[in-house]
């Protein structure tokens, strides 16, 4: 078995509909993890099925906790989002806010954890929904590993039954997955991350720097 056994990698993202081209795309990525010796979980958009986060209400319900808390315990991460009139979808992003309940714990958001990113667009703007998680990516102090797969022209590229039909997509789906497992290692390897005091002493650089 891999040195990365021990770590886990979390798939957050697809979309409501049944079959979803983004949530095919993940768990490839996903089994590109698996491949590289970490444990894998999928977090479903459809199947979450989380109420809308609400700040004047957000005591979490059972599908936000187990989101929450897997997310915080997640080593590393994969998100997944369709493609949306230009950008991320409202449930994704509903998703990304239940997030915030992890502003008080330590350490605080998703601190340190190394995520991968995938999109899949009827068309060929899958960037765009990339570059919308990546600023989520870094407000929740993640950091996004450059290698991302913004899947075009998606329903050509997945059967009904998920499979990829292309395989250099499946390769770059998988090399993801792997990438994901292969920095997550490093950042795990070095005892000093994931500390509350780093957090802090991070925080007070930033702000000295003004
Ligand atoms: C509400 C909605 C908005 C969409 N907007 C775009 C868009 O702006 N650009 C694009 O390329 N495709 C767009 N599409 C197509 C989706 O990106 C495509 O169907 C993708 O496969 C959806 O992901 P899913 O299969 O995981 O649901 C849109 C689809 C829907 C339902």
């Amino acid at each position: 078995m891999a040195a990365s056994a021990h770590l886990t990698v979390v798939g957050l993202g697809g979309s409501m509909a049944k079959v979803s081209r983004s949530r095919a795309a993940l768990v490839s990525a996903l089994q590109g993890a698996a491949g590289a010796g970490a444990e894998t979980e999928l977090l479903d958009i459809r199947e979450l099925n989380l109420p809308m986060y609400n700040p004047d209400d957000d005591a979490p319900t059972e599908a936000a906790m187990r989101l929450i808390e897997s997310c915080h315990a997640a080593d590393g991460m994969l998100w997944a989002s369709p493609m949306y009139q230009g950008t991320i979808s409202g449930a994704l992003k509903n998703a990304l806010d239940w997030l915030h309940l992890l502003r008080d714990r330590d350490p605080p958001f998703l601190h340190d954890k190394v995520i991968g990113l995938v999109s899949a667009a009827g068309g060929t703007q899958g960037l765009q929904a990339i570059n919308t998680m990546e600023f989520s990516v870094r407000a929740l102090r993640g950091w996004a590993v450059p290698y991302v797969v913004p899947v075009a022209g998606a329903a050509r590229v997945f059967d009904p039954d998920g499979q990829v039909r292309e395989p250099a997509i499946a390769l770059q789906l998988k090399t993801l997955g792997m990438e994901v497992v292969r920095v997550t290692e490093k950042f795990s390897s070095n005892g000093s991350l994931h500390r509350q005091a780093e957090c802090e002493q991070a925080a007070e650089r930033v702000a000295t720097a003004g």
